[in-house]
This record gives structure tokens, C-alpha cells and sequence, in this order.
């Protein structure tokens, strides 16, 4: 069997499924669940999300130049999808679904998901107008992670707390961990080519590795678990 081969489209899967939030001042603050998000760099961390200009919430980020990321996870999902069909222009999304805005740590208008163990919090930089999509490119101003995650000596796992992701149409869970950053080519633990390593059939849950993030409330430093996997 050979391939076939499309017209261009995008079939770039699997993706997050996050929940945006954001607000303007005398309006209910909304949600959008949004796919065409992205990571863009590491050091200033930045990411980028790309609207239609006919969404809602397109206007309030636009206007605000704000907008917090929400991590979604297995228990939020029907609320993701929920936020992803219906508009802000009709209903007030956090009301409805039960959900809390949260005061964000730096932003002014933007508030939080409180129910989502991380909150990213963006300011806008740049707004490209690229055709049925415009791409935001934003500053991270701080990172909110819910402290369920973290063990006593800081450490975050955030795998535990059953991140969604989406792919051509789906919903995923994300399960069975099979391998970590760089692990082929690491000996010994569970590298690929010393005693434990990972066969190509079976996957073993890891260890988090370690980095570092800010407590929201006493803006101390602790440890978190991405280590030296950074990119
Ligand atoms: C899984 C999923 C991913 C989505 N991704 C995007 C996206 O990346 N960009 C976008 O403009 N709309 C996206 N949408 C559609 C919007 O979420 C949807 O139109 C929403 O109702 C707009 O809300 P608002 O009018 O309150 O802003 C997505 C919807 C779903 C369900």
C-alpha cells in the first residue's frame, strides 16, 4: 500500500486542548477552548494561540493584549468542549459550567481558571494577521501550578493530574508514560541501552525531573519536574 497525498491542510496531531481565559472590564469574563496553540521559545518564554477574528473572545484579547492559558485536564474536558462550541456572546461560560475566575497573579483584566492546575498567564507581543486566523504571539508573565501536584520536597508531576489532548477530532487522555527526554540514548535507570531500559513493547512509568516554580501566594521558589528536559 502507498500513500496518498492531500491538498494542504494542517494534520499536525496530537495537539493540546486548552481552555483561554479572558475578560474586559464590564463584561463577564469568558472561555474559549482553543487547539492552534503553541510553544515558540524557551528564553523569553513565549507561546502563541491563533483566534479567528470572529470569535468573542478575539475582541478581548485583542483590546487587552491579555489572556491565561488553562491546562486541561480529564475532569475538565466537557467544559473544554463545551467552551468550544458555544460563545461568550451568549452566555456567561464560568457561570454556567460551574467554573471560578481566579485573580490572575500579574495580569489586570484576565482571570484564571481556578478549577485547571495551570494557568499561564500571557501578555500579547505581536498579532500577525496570517488569512482565517490571526496568531497572537505572547509574553509568559507567570506560571500558577496547583500545589496537589507537588510533593514535599517541591517536586511537580504534572503528568499525574491526566492531561487532554487533541487529535483529528478526538479527545485524549494522556496515559502510559513510554519514555522521557532523552532517554534512548541514556545508560543505566531506564535509558536505551543499559539494564532497565525501556523495551519496545513495554512502558514504564519515571520519575519527574526537577526545575523550579513560583508559589502563588508567597512568591517562593520550589522545585518542579521538568529538570534539565528543557528545550
Ligand atoms: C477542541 C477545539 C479546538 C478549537 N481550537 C480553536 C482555535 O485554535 N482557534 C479558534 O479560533 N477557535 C478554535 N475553536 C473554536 C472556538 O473554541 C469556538 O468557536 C468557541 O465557541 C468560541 O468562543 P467565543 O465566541 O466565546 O470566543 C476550537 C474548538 C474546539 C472544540
Amino acid at each position: 500500500m502507498g500513500k496518498q497525498h492531500w491538498k494542504p491542510g494542517n494534520m499536525l496531531y496530537p495537539l493540546p486542548a486548552v481552555m483561554v481565559s479572558c475578560a474586559r472590564e464590564g463584561e463577564n469574563p469568558n472561555i474559549i477552548t482553543l487547539a492552534w496553540v503553541g510553544t515558540v521559545c524557551t528564553n523569553p518564554p513565549m507561546v502563541s494561540i491563533s483566534l479567528r477574528p470572529s470569535r468573542y473572545s478575539y475582541g478581548i484579547i485583542r483590546e487587552t493584549e491579555e489572556f491565561v492559558i488553562n491546562l486541561t485536564t480529564k475532569e475538565l474536558l466537557q467544559a473544554a468542549d463545551y467552551c468550544g462550541v458555544k460563545s461568550g456572546r451568549d452566555m456567561d461560560k464560568f457561570k454556567e459550567l460551574g467554573l471560578t475566575p481566579e485573580r490572575a497573579e500579574i495580569l489586570k483584566h484576565a482571570p484564571a481558571i481556578a478549577e485547571s492546575p495551570v494557568n499561564i498567564e500571557c501578555r500579547v507581543a505581536e498579532v500577525r494577521e496570517l488569512g482565517s486566523h490571526h496568531l497572537f504571539l505572547a509574553h509568559v508573565v507567570s506560571v500558577g501550578v496547583e500545589e496537589r501536584y507537588l510533593d514535599k520536597a517541591g517536586k511537580f508531576d504534572l503528568n499525574a493530574a491526566g492531561l487532554v489532548s487533541y487529535s483529528h477530532g478526538g479527545y485524549f487522555v494522556l496515559g502510559q508514560q513510554c519514555g522521557s527526554f532523552g532517554y534512548s540514548v541514556r545508560a543505566g535507570k531506564s535509558g536505551g541501552k543499559g539494564k532497565g531500559s525501556i523495551k519496545k513493547t513495554g512502558c514504564k512509568r519515571e520519575k519527574p525531573t526537577e526545575t523550579r516554580v513560583r508559589d502563588r501566594k508567597t512568591g517562593n521558589l520550589s522545585r518542579d519536574g521538568r529538570g534539565k528536559n528543557r528545550k
